[in-house]
């Protein structure tokens, strides 16, 4: 039932619903429970561990010249489903850079901040670290085409690892709510793309069903292939912070399956023993595009009368890559704030604006989506949950070149809140940065420097 990993364990796919439990072979292609409809996800047995040897390895490993060790996320292939021999599809992802952000840091009313950049992967967002694992897993599955539902980040990721592995790759968008830029990328990589009309939760509703078809594997985060490898950023940022663990992880939220991701990693570091606790699990939501929050607010972590989560019908933000109603894995993700004691929360359109300017000022840039995770520490730090002193890690999820007309529009006091119903109301930026007509002679612009 179980297949040897690299770590010498076993592992298997297991429905996430407690009182179900049902197990599954790695080998069997599912989404979702046949039993009862739940989540899956791996659960890994690991054997001999001696965590300060896994340290010693992963940390030599950088110095390798091996495709599995020149990625930052096989390098940690003890924590992986996949035995030792398996051909990977690999684009040298993570190994992103963690910063130090002091005017962030000061804006959010923090003696410091550091921003973990996932932006920094081969496509320009965290998705690379787990669609390695999931195109992998296609290949090994024998799949002959993937496909996802996208904001426009899992596609562009999907279409470039497709390319690598020389499978054929579908997309579905929702049409007209993409940037140019994520779409530019998902072309060029030769994905078939599929421009629907709806939201992303109705391209998200048409690819499950397409994907009961047995040719066609689905790569969306549902897939739990996808968080394994997207959980190994939990080992690189530890690896990167000599194993010291933050108070507090901060990650914005739209279809879920990165808090999820960070919230597994974090757990089997524990279970490991390389770390002795975990951070507390913050996940900030658009306040137009925010089903967890409100779920939030209903069940609060020491209550227990949980209910549903109820979608949103229509999400709004200018944020495009969370613009999400009815995110797939938030059980998983629940389960991590809970276990974490963290907290979910919502930042407003113009926090999102001005928290990814004060990012920029940091020399660091991002997407609207990862400037939540400022946005949202400005509130906890205000509200009293996040100390001054403590330590405090975000995680920016994409690249700020994916967004550029979000950017300008922004500096040129041109970005626009629609609302349906009302007059467009223009965002007021407090970082904006205009540019400024000159002549091209040198007293015209000294003088306009001046
Ligand atoms: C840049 C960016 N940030 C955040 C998210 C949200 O991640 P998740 O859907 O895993 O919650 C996405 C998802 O598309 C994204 O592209
Ligand atoms: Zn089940």
């Amino acid at each position: 039932m179980t297949q040897n990993l690299s770590s010498g364990g076993n592992a298997l796919q297991r429905c996430i619903v407690r009182a179900c439990s049902a197990t599954y072979r790695l080998n069997e292609r599912l989404y979702t429970c046949r039993r009862c409809g739940g989540l899956l996800e791996v659960e890994s047995f690991f054997s001999g561990v001696d965590s300060a040897e896994w340290r010693r390895l992963w940390s030599a490993r950088r110095a390798s010249l091996e495709t599995k060790d020149r990625s930052g996320v096989w390098r940690y292939r003890e924590l992986l489903p996949f035995p030792n021999h398996v051909p990977i599809v690999s684009l040298a992802e993570g190994n992103t850079p963690l910063y130090d952000a002091p005017r962030a840091a000061g804006y959010c009313g923090l003696s410091g901040l550091r921003l973990k950049h996932q932006g920094c992967n081969p496509t320009g967002s965290f998705k690379d670290t787990g669609m390695t694992t999931a195109v992998t897993q296609a290949v090994l599955l024998g799949a002959r085409t993937v496909v996802c539902a996208s904001t426009g980040n899992t596609s562009a990721s999907l279409a470039a690892y497709a390319a690598r592995a020389e499978l054929a790759c579908a997309i579905l968008v929702p049409e007209g709510q993409v940037s140019s830029a994520k779409l530019a990328q998902s072309l060029d990589y030769g994905a078939r793309v599929l421009e629907i009309e709806g939201n992303f939760d109705t391209a998200m509703r048409a690819v499950r069903e397409l994907s009961e078809d047995e040719s066609i594997y689905l790569v969306n985060s549902i897939n739990p292939f996808r968080i394994e490898g997207q959980k190994t950023v939990a080992a690189e940022l530890m690896e990167q912070m000599d194993w010291q663990v933050p108070d507090h992880l901060v990650v914005p939220g739209g279809n879920l399956g990165n808090s999820s991701a960070f919230g597994k990693g974090f757990s089997e570091l524990r279970t490991l023993r390389l770390i002795k606790r975990l951070p507390r699990l913050h996940i900030i939501q658009a306040e137009g595009a925010a089903p967890l929050a409100h779920y939030f607010d209903r069940n609060h972590p020491e209550q227990n009368d949980e209910d549903d989560l109820v979608p949103i019908e229509n999400p709004k933000t200018l944020a495009t890559a969370i613009k999400i109603g009815a995110p797939v894995s938030w059980q998983k993700a629940w389960a991590a704030v809970r276990r974490t004691n963290g907290q979910v929360l919502t930042v407003t359109e113009s926090e999102i604006a001005d928290a990814k300017a004060i990012i920029g000022r940091d020399g660091i840039g991002c997407e609207p989506a990862s400037a939540t995770t400022v946005a949202g520490i400005r509130k906890l730090v205000a509200q009293g949950v996040i100390a001054g002193e403590e330590s405090v890690v975000a995680v920016l999820t994409g690249h700020i070149l994916k967004d550029p007309d979000y950017v300008t529009k922004y500096h040129l006091g041109q970005l626009t809140l629609d609302r349906e119903g009302e007059a467009p109301r223009p965002i007021e930026g407090k970082f904006t940065n205009r540019p400024t007509r000159v002549q091209a002679d040198v007293a015209s612009i000294l003088r306009a420097l001046s």
